[in-house]
Order: C-alpha cells, then sequence, then structure tokens
C-alpha cells in the first residue's frame, strides 16, 4: 500500500503559542522552548474509528509517543475529534531535543497511514541583537521596526519583554488600532518599517519591548529594542555632605550661553514641586567667567538635608540642572574636636582629685595644727582653687565653645552640661570647707 497523502489538503492553523502550515503533505510545526505544540493531524473519511498515534523518527514500535488507546503520559497527550476528522497530539515542555521529523498515524490492516511531520523548536527569548535606545524622562520616544516585504499586510505589534511566545497575546499595541494609551504604531508599508512611539516616557518604561510581524506560517518575526529611560535630565547628579553648624557650598555649572538667564537654586524631591528658598543662611554667587553658579549655606542645620535642584533656564529642558542631594552629619564633632576636651577633662579631674586631697589633707592637718594662727590659710587656697577650677572649666569651654557653634544638638549639649554639673558639684563641695 502506498503512503497515503495530503497533497490536496493545504492549510494553515494556528492554535495558541504554536503554528502549523501543511503542504504537499508535510506539515509544519513550531513551538518555543519551554511551551508546548499541537500536531494537528487530519485524516480520510472512514478512519474515524481507528486507533491513531503520534511517532518520531523512522517509526518503529519504540518511537511511538502516544496512542490514542495508550496509557496517558505527562509530556504527550493525544485527542481524536472524529467530527472533523482531525485528531491532535501534543508535545507539552518542548526542548531543543525535541525538534526533528514525527509521523501522524493511522493504525489499519496492512500499511498504517502516516504523514509527515517536521517540528522546529526555538529559543523563546528574543534576541541576541538589539537596538539601543536612549531617552530622557518625559520625552517621546520613537524606534522603527523593519520588516521584510512578504510581511506588509500581515498585523505588526509591539510588546514588552523578551518572550516572543507571549508577545502577540500581550501586545501594548498592534496595526489595527493607531493608538493605545502612551503608545503608538504607523506602518509605513512603503518602507517596510513600522514606527512605534511611546509618548511621555517615565523610567519604568526602560526596558526591552518586541516589534512582532505575524506570520500566518511559522513563528512570528521579532526585532529586539532595549530602551533606557534616564532620569529627567542631569547634566550632573551628586552628592554633597556637611556637619551641622559647619557651611556648604554647591556649586552648579551651567552651559555658558545661560549667563545671562536667571539662576536659582530650589528644594524638593522632585524638580517640579521644588520650594525656593529664601534665608539670609544662603549666598548664592553667579560665576559667568567659569560659568558656574554656586550657593553656600552656612551654620547648617540637620534640616538642611534633602535633594536641591540648580537651575539656569527658566524653561527646565532637559540635561540642563544639577541635582544635589545633600546630608547634613548631626554626629559627634570631629575627633580631635572632642577628644582634646574629653582628655583635658580627665587630666584635670585627676589633677585636681590628687590637689583636693593634698591640700584637703594639708587644710585639715593645717587647720588641726595650726588651729589659732593661721586660719585666714585655707581661704586664700580656696580661692586659688576657685582660680584653678574657673580656669579648667575655660579650657572646657573653649572646647565647647568651639564645637558649641557647630554642633547644634542636644546630644553635645549634654555632655557639656554634665561637664559643667562635675565642676559644679565640685566648687560647692569645696567651698564649703
Ligand atoms: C529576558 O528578560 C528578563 C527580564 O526582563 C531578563 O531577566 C533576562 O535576562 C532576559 N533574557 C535575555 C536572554 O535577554
Ligand atoms: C489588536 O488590537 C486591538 C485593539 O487593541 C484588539 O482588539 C485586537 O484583538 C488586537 N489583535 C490581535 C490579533 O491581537
Ligand atoms: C507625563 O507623565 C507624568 C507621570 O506619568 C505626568 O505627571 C505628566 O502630566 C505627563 N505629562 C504629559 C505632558 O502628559
Ligand atoms: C543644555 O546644556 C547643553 C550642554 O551644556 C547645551 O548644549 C544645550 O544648549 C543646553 N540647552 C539649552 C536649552 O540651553
Amino acid at each position: 500500500m502506498r503512503m497515503w497523502s495530503l497533497q490536496s489538503l493545504s492549510f494553515t492553523l494556528c492554535i495558541a503559542l504554536s503554528c502549523v502550515t501543511t503542504a504537499a503533505g508535510l506539515i509544519r510545526v513550531y513551538g518555543y522552548e519551554g511551551g508546548e505544540v499541537d500536531v494537528p493531524c487530519p485524516y480520510g473519511e472512514g478512519y474515524e474509528f481507528y486507533v491513531k498515534y503520534l511517532c518520531k523518527n523512522n517509526c518503529a514500535s519504540e518511537d511511538v509517543v502516544i496512542m490514542t488507546t495508550g496509557a496517558k503520559k505527562s509530556k504527550y497527550s493525544i485527542k481524536d475529534d472524529q467530527t472533523s476528522r482531525v485528531f491532535t497530539a501534543t508535545i507539552s515542555d518542548l526542548s531543543h531535543a525535541d525538534a526533528g521529523k514525527y509521523w501522524c498515524g493511522v493504525e489499519r490492516n496492512g500499511k498504517d497511514i502516516y504523514t509527515e511531520v517536521k517540528l522546529q523548536v526555538e529559543q523563546d527569548t528574543c534576541c541576541d541583537q538589539s537596538i539601543k535606545l536612549q531617552s530622557n524622562e518625559e520625552a517621546t520616544v520613537s524606534f522603527g521596526c523593519p520588516y521584510e516585504s512578504v510581511d506588509q499586510n500581515n498585523l505588526k505589534y509591539i510588546c514588552r519583554g523578551n518572550l516572543s511566545s507571549t508577545c502577540l497575546q500581550q501586545a501594548l499595541i498592534n496595526s489595527t488600532s493607531q493608538q493605545n494609551g502612551k503608545f503608538r504604531l504607523h506602518d509605513d508599508r512603503r518602507l517596510k518599517t513600522f514606527k512605534a512611539t511611546i509618548i511621555n516616557v517615565t523610567q519604568t518604561d526602560s526596558g526591552r519591548y518586541l516589534c512582532g510581524v505575524h506570520r500566518d506560517a511559522g513563528l512570528d518575526v521579532f526585532t529586539a529594542v532595549d530602551l533606557q529611560v534616564k532620569e529627567w535630565c542631569c547634566v550632573k547628579s551628586k552628592k554633597q555632605s556637611g556637619t551641622v553648624g559647619g557651611q556648604v557650598t554647591m556649586r552648579c555649572p551651567y552651559p555658558p550661553q545661560h549667563k545671562n538667564y536667571r539662576k536659582f537654586l530650589c528644594r524638593g524631591g522632585h524638580r517640579k514641586n521644588c520650594a525656593g528658598m529664601v534665608t539670609s543662611r544662603f549666598t548664592p554667587q553667579d560665576n559667568p567667567a567659569s560659568s558656574i553658579f554656586s550657593v553656600t549655606i552656612k551654620e547648617l542645620k540637620p534640616g538642611d538635608a534633602g535633594t536641591y535642584w540648580c537651575v539656569s533656564d527658566p524653561q527646565w529642558s532637559a540635561g540642563n540642572y544639577t541635582k544635589i542631594q545633600l546630608s547634613v552629619d548631626a554626629t559627634v564633632p570631629h575627633p580631635v574636636v572632642f577628644i582634646v576636651p574629653a582628655v583635658l577633662l580627665i587630666l584635670t579631674l585627676a589633677a585636681l582629685v590628687l590637689v583636693y586631697k593634698y591640700k584637703c589633707h594639708k587644710v585639715q592637718e593645717a587647720t588641726v595644727v595650726n588651729n589659732s594662727n593661721k586660719t585666714e590659710a585655707p581661704p586664700a587656697e580656696k580661692v586659688m582653687d576657685g582660680e584653678d577650677l574657673y580656669a579648667n572649666q575655660d579650657v572646657v569651654h573653649w572646647g565647647q565653645d568651639a564645637s558649641y557653634g557647630h554642633y547644634d544638638d542636644a546630644g553635645e549639649d549634654s555632655v557639656y552640661q554634665n561637664t559643667d554639673d562635675i565642676y559644679c558639684n565640685q566648687f560647692p563641695m569645696k567651698a564649703k570647707r
């Protein structure tokens, strides 16, 4: 018996993620790695109740992958639609190893009826090469996706991501409509290019896009575009830091042709709700010779931390501003400023304790020994000690002054407050004697 052929039957069938074409008795099916593919096998009248199967390679008995009468398998399944006389074998979890030659078989006496099947398995992530695009936030981005002349009348579409298999289902726009939200699509058949446009892009629009051309036969064809949407502008985006009580100068370079423009610095999380600042602690300075506008903030406060924007162009056109992230450290004073008084303090305390013990002893001795003659001596010593104390306190104050002016912070205050307490407590103690 000769192989039953489907020569007369030539059709195309696209189901879900796979496509099939038969021509001259060959059924071509395409699938994506990880996906599944349906292999539709039409058969002639009279064979409705015959056993059908799908086999691989040479179709030896071990090559049969699924049969209508066989056991169920996870990777393969089979359905027979006897009304339309098409049985469908489904192969899931596709891998490259599944690609190749198969046969649709109808079991009968004598030679079975076979139809050849070619399965092609493609990688699902598109593509190794891509068109790279850069843009600024709020801009309108357009890119052209070229296609072959055979595809002139086919549906064109755009999707996000790199998965070809789901691109059409998840299309942002297709060529049957001109606009969908912020997306536009224009198919220029003469140039064999379709132009996709995204208006008012944001940073979240960054990423991969696929331009898809739908093909009735075979898998759709794609071109990949990688879009990077940069922060609204940023000639410069920088970080600066200062310390409480200190000062900081923010420098904002501007294009030389802006020298006659008004320049300003404003503050806020977003340049659009950026508030101006009028405070005597801010000193602006424009240096047209070096095309730098600078603002010095003195007596920094913790609340000065934040995002600042400098602009020289009132139009806020992209690219002509500086964004400065200012941080104000309210931590402990510089180690040297802190350690020196601390060391001095400890030394002074130690000295005082020694001196005091010694003097206390002496005073007691004097009081005991020279009870009548030297009654004036202790007060003299007390005064002297008092002077020492004040002198020592001045040292602390020096430290305190030096740092107090810079560290407008409660924590620092309390440290020195405690220091004061130490002296204050000691003085009355001593004065009592
Ligand atoms: C595909 O896209 C995903 C997420 O966008 C990404 O993680 C992955 O690396 C991409 N794969 C390729 C091959 O480009
Ligand atoms: C093309 O887009 C239109 C409008 O968004 C939609 O109704 C239609 O289903 C899409 N066509 C395909 C094939 O996805
Ligand atoms: C652009 O998009 C942003 C955020 O999505 C929106 O606030 C702004 O009004 C839009 N601008 C225009 C011109 O549509
Ligand atoms: C913005 O800055 C760039 C680079 O300094 C300059 O070439 C451009 O002319 C500026 N734009 C405007 C509107 O001045």
